[in-house]
């Protein structure tokens, strides 16, 4: 039986789609989707109409949802163009129309006391984060963000950061926009100013990797939103699977589209992602 939180299957409406940067903003009327989705969770759509050899649906982070948008429930997403799934959604005309399933995943968990918090984005990892910030602070919580990426072009939301949150700082590779280097570079500096009690953060996995390490370090937990390849996206295929050390102190290959897609980064066994490290759960079964 569906309840209020179930996802559903819709026909969309693409509202709108304009550059940003290096990516694409596209608004879609996905009635039922937008009332039911959190922050953190994503949306899964099928890309190359019909009829098509694209099988697999594409997963995007929800950037925002609007319940009450002009066109009934409003969400948007933000993509960079990777491959012909997302070539085909920059070239959609405003009116199209698109098969969409959401909201998937978990959100991300909110404090129950109000802590000093750092959201860290990479490029479109950012994407997620906004309305993430927007709970966080109607919760009491210091919202603090830190965006960053190879070039000022593939930033995204500056406007809106300076907005979510009480400060925002940008680092870009190139040093073009903000500081020069990478996330990781200043973010000793940049939690010891803060006081940092909790981070969140979405981008590349191997940034997600570092702030994890970082933040184990100095006993700061971590929550990191992983956007590991998906296939069916509802945890039928196993193609979204990380190793991932349970409370038990067991090891699964977890399935991240239902479990996650945001872990506690000190769970995730980074070093090993792409195999079954020994001792994990049913592996004895596999040799
Ligand atoms: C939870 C989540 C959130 C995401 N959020 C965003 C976002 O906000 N913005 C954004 O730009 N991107 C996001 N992504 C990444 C986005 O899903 C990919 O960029 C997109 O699928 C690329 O599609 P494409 O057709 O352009 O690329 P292509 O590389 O041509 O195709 C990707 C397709 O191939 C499949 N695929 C590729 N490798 C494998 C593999 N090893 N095993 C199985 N299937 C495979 C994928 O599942 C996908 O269907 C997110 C991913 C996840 C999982
Ligand atoms: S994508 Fe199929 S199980 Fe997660």
């Amino acid at each position: 039986m569906a309840t209020a939180s179930s996802p559903l299957q819709v026909r969309g409406e693409v509202i709108s789609l304009k550059r940003v940067g290096e990516y694409y903003q596209m608004a879609i009327a996905a009635p039922g989707i937008a009332e039911r989705a959190k922050p953190g969770q994503f949306v899964a759509l099928a890309v190359g109409g019909e009829p098509t050899s694209m099988l697999l649906r594409r997963a995007f982070s929800i950037y925002a949802a609007d319940e009450r948008g002009v066109f009934g429930g409003t969400i948007e997403i933000v993509f960079a163009r990777q491959g012909i799934g997302t070539k085909w959604l920059s070239q959609l005309p405003s009116h199209s129309s698109v098969d969409i399933v959401g909201p998937l995943g978990n959100p991300f968990p909110i404090p129950a006391s109000p802590l000093k918090t750092l959201l860290i984005g990479g490029g479109y990892g950012s994407a997620p984060l906004f309305s993430l910030a927007e709970v966080l602070r109607t919760r009491g919580c210091r919202v603090e963000m830190f965006l960053g990426a190879a070039t000022g072009e593939r930033l995204f939301g500056i406007v809106e950061g300076r907005r979510a949150a009480s400060q925002l700082t940008l680092v870009t590779e190139d040093g073009s926009v903000g500081l020069r280097g990478r996330v990781t570079d200043h973010l000793d500096e940049l939690m010891t100013r803060t006081q940092t009690e909790l981070i969140y953060a979405c981008g590349p996995m191997g940034m997600l990797q570092a702030i994890s390490v970082f933040a184990k370090e100095r006993s700061v937990p971590a929550q990191c939103l992983v956007e590991e390849e998906m296939a069916c996206g509802i945890g039928v295929c196993m193609t979204c699977v990380l190793p991932i050390r349970g409370d038990d102190g067991v090891i699964r290959m977890t399935r991240t589209c239902v479990a996650g897609p945001s872990f506690d980064g000190d769970t995730i066994l980074w070093e090993e992602i792409g195999s079954i490290p020994s001792g994990t759960l049913g592996a004895e079964d596999l040799g």
